[in-house]
């Protein structure tokens, strides 16, 4: 996306927002699909597939490293795999562009080859830490140089010959490490164990699983999971239907919730467990969401019926974060027009993600009316039941910081404005003509 031109947006407050839809396909979910269809031996057929820049770049990463990936229909794609340790020698450089996850899974994937890749990204992905992955990739005998240094990108890394399996605690609960990890111990023989003390989302458990890895998962502590993984397995092609992404899903719920009069199904959204933090969190804000339908598709899905009403301020437990960390942003918007004061507890990994979210949020809720402060790494959103808006936000290369002010000038007093749009296209294709299909002024 670096060199596009800029794309600025402005919401306005319109009618209530009515209708049924179905967002893109799960970001998470699609990544893994791509990179362990290229594992496995033989076809993996995808449908649903989130077609955003983010998954794109993964896609061709894969290929890159000798898969065949082909598009059949609209999110319908065929992986031919190389193997577990099969990836050769890619001869361009790998960009993963704004995303996080495909960067980190690959380095992990990479780590158990005995190749050198070249990984980069945006500027917005290369502010990112990559040390908390290169760590344990170093110690199962991968080979890191980055340029730059710091555990930046761009980074060659050197995947192992024999790599060894570890035993690995996550120094943060991220599915990135724990994934970059068990990712390489695909290639290691025996045993890798990944131990996290608040579980986070499990879709490489879950889709290793439905690839004929052998996997054990533990409960771990209070809210941990202890998982192991048997090195060395021939990974089956798989079916792989992607449900539709809860974290996409919230962007047009908390419109809903927020703009008077609005009535919306949203359809087939992911309700894994491990990332419905926000769907809770709504509830006990007193938001009108009720579950009409309920499916399941390897993950249980379900189609949601939103209304607008009165929230209320709430405090959200530093525990209930990996299960919404995507969502705060959209979270923040909801608390704004929340009657009393919300605490978001124990933020301190927005500051690491597309942008800093913590300070992105706060200033653009400052920007239009909102009073707000930072606390260490909690955030506090003083809602009283409506906002000003009028303001003009700084979207910082994150796709989420600009879905979510958008929703807020769909509701506030004056119009917000955003000075970027463009990268809401690494996650939400079709996001902005989507919305006003629903009713929103989005200009
Ligand atoms: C993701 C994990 C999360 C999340 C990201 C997707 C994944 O990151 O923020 O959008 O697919 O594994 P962390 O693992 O860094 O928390």
């Amino acid at each position: 996306m670096t060199g596009l031109a800029r794309s600025p947006l402005t919401a306005r407050r319109a009618g209530p927002l009515n209708g049924r839809l179905r967002v893109p396909g799960d970001k998470s979910i699609s990544h893994r699909a791509l990179i362990f269809g290229a594992l496995a031996v033989g076809e993996t057929r995808i449908s649903g597939l989130l077609e955003g820049e983010d998954v794109l770049n993964t896609g061709k990463a894969m290929r890159a490293l000798g898969a065949k990936v082909r598009r059949t229909g609209e999110g319908a794609w065929s992986v031919h795999g190389v193997g577990v340790g099969g990836f050769r020698a890619p001869g361009e450089v790998l960009d993963f562009g704004n995303s996080g996850t495909g960067c980190r899974l690959v380095l992990g994937a990479v780590a158990g080859c005995p190749i050198s890749a070249t990984f980069d990204g945006d500027a917005s992905l290369r502010r990112r830490p990559m040390q908390r992955i290169l760590d344990p990739l170093a110690l199962m005998g991968a080979k890191a140089f980055d340029a730059a240094a710091g555990g930046r990108l761009p980074i060659t890394l050197t995947g192992a010959r024999d790599p060894l399996p570890i035993l690995y605690r996550t120094p943060v609960p991220s599915a990135q490490i724990k994934s970059a990890v068990l990712l390489a111990g695909l290639a290691a023989p025996g045993a890798t164990t990944v131990i996290e003390t608040e579980a986070s989302r499990d879709h490489t458990e879950r889709l290793l699983a439905h690839f004929g890895a052998d996997l054990m998962v533990v409960p771990e502590g209070p809210h941990g999971r202890k998982i192991t993984l048997t090195g060395q397995p021939e990974l089956h092609p798989a079916q792989i239907v992607v449900p539709a992404d809860p974290s996409s899903a919230a962007f047009p719920m908390v419109a809903a919730l927020i703009v008077p009069g609005s009535d919306l199904i949203v359809t087939e959204v992911m309700t894994n467990p491990l990332r419905t933090g926000l769907i809770t969190t709504l509830g006990e804000m007193g938001a009108h969401i009720d579950i009409v339908e309920t499916r399941d598709a390897g993950e249980a899905m379900a189609d949601f019926r939103v209304r607008a009403g009165e929230l209320h301020g709430v405090d959200v437990p530093a525990a209930r974060a990996p299960s919404m960390i995507d969502e705060y942003p959209i979270l923040a918007v909801a608390a704004a027009f929340a009657r009393g004061s919300t605490v978001m507890r124990g933020l301190k990994e927005l500051r690491v993600k597309e942008s800093d979210r913590l300070t992105a949020v706060a200033d653009g809720l400052a920007a239009n009316g909102v009073a707000v402060e930072i606390d260490g790494d909690d955030l506090i959103v003083h809602g009283t039941g409506s906002v000003t808006g009028g303001g003009m936000v700084a979207t910082q290369m994150d796709h989420r910081i600009a879905m979510a002010f958008l929703m807020m000038g769909l509701a506030s007093t004056q119009p917000v404005a955003i000075d970027d749009g463009t990268f809401i296209a690494t996650s939400f294709p079709g996001f902005v003509p989507m919305m006003r299909r629903l009713g929103a002024d989005l200009t």
